[in-house]
């Protein structure tokens, strides 16, 4: 895959290469940054909350000698709010932004505002589609504890794997590796029918189960997510799946010593606190790489 001018919708555009190139860029950007930015101003377009992925986005900008506009609320403070499309917001922050990044709440949205967009757009989250970048830095994340070596991991995924938008991203680019796939979440919170057969019909090692302490059997990475209650009919719908798995220092136990455990963040309860000073939790460090990764992204996006 070229990165050069291309918006970054989907992780079906990467291939292994491409990812390869993205990861030693990112390890080229830990060891510090440049001014390749400067003069550039990135678009931050959130229509959904976000911690993370905004404030990465943008300080992977900054740090590269760039500047940034950003709307937190879009979908109160913007002309969405007048009946503008998504397409003319996308025509008119390009005149202003050499690069977009944004997330919204509805599948589809940010490859429409792309659609009148000049400048390349960089999915940041759209529903429960696609999150890229995310499941790109957990990737890099694992690709650094294993240098570089997947083939053959046991790769467990925990939570709504339905909703999870980073799930779906991950095994998009995982199954660029020998890796074999676990699913352990409720049977109505089930990977998408579309995935795991997918996987499987491309010969993958896919095993799905309802129960945690058989799923994380053999784990090399547990990537934990929550249940994500925004894509549930009502709070109440959602609180029926909280709690159902809760990785704690006793489940940390039953773990091998060179296990890692991933969240991409924001947690509920599904990563007990007393887990953090484990040192098999990686979800902090999750989010520093995220910080590398967005910047190698955005360089070469850009081709600087
Ligand atoms: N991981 C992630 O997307 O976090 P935010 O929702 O805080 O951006």
């Amino acid at each position: 895959m070229e990165f050069k001018g291309q918006n970054i919708l989907s992780t079906d555009q990467f291939d292994k290469e491409s990812m390869e190139r993205l990861f030693s860029r990112a390890q080229e950007m830990e060891k510090g940054g440049s001014d390749v930015m400067k003069g550039k101003v990135l678009a931050t377009l959130f229509f959904e909350p976000s911690t993370r992925t905004r404030f990465s986005f943008e300080a992977a900008f900054l740090k590269l000698g760039g500047g940034v506009v950003s709307g937190a609320d879009m979908m109160t403070t913007s002309s969405i709010k007048k009946r503008e499309t998504l397409q003319d917001t996308g025509a008119t922050v390009s005149r202003y932004a050499d690069l977009i990044a944004m997330r919204h709440p509805e599948i589809g949205s940010v490859k429409e505002l792309a659609e009148g967009s000049r400048v390349p757009v960089i999915n940041a989250g759209d529903g429960a589609n696609q999150h890229p970048t995310q499941a790109l830095l957990d990737v890099y994340t694992m690709w650094k504890e294993w240098n570089g070596e997947l083939d053959g991991k046991t790769v467990v995924m925990v939570g709504d794997l339905r909703n999870g938008r980073v799930p779906h991203s991950q095994c998009d680019l995982l199954r660029h590796w020998k890796v074999k796939f676990v699913f352990v979440s409720p049977i109505a919170l089930q990977m998408p029918e579309e995935i795991s057969s997918g996987l499987k019909k491309a010969g993958f090692s896919v095993t799905e189960t309802e129960s945690l302490e058989e799923g994380l059997e053999g784990a090399d990475a547990v990537c934990s997510t929550r249940i994500q209650a925004e894509r549930f009919s009502s709070k109440e719908a959602a609180a029926k799946f909280e709690g159902v798995y809760v990785i704690d220092a006793k489940v940390m136990e039953g773990l091998g010593e060179n296990v890692i455990l991933m969240h991409p963040l924001p947690r509920v309860d599904e990563i007990a606190k007393e887990v953090d000073d484990d040192p098999r939790a990686r979800y902090f460090d999750q989010v520093e790489n995220g910080l590398f990764v967005r910047m190698a992204l955005m360089a070469m996006v850009l081709d600087l």
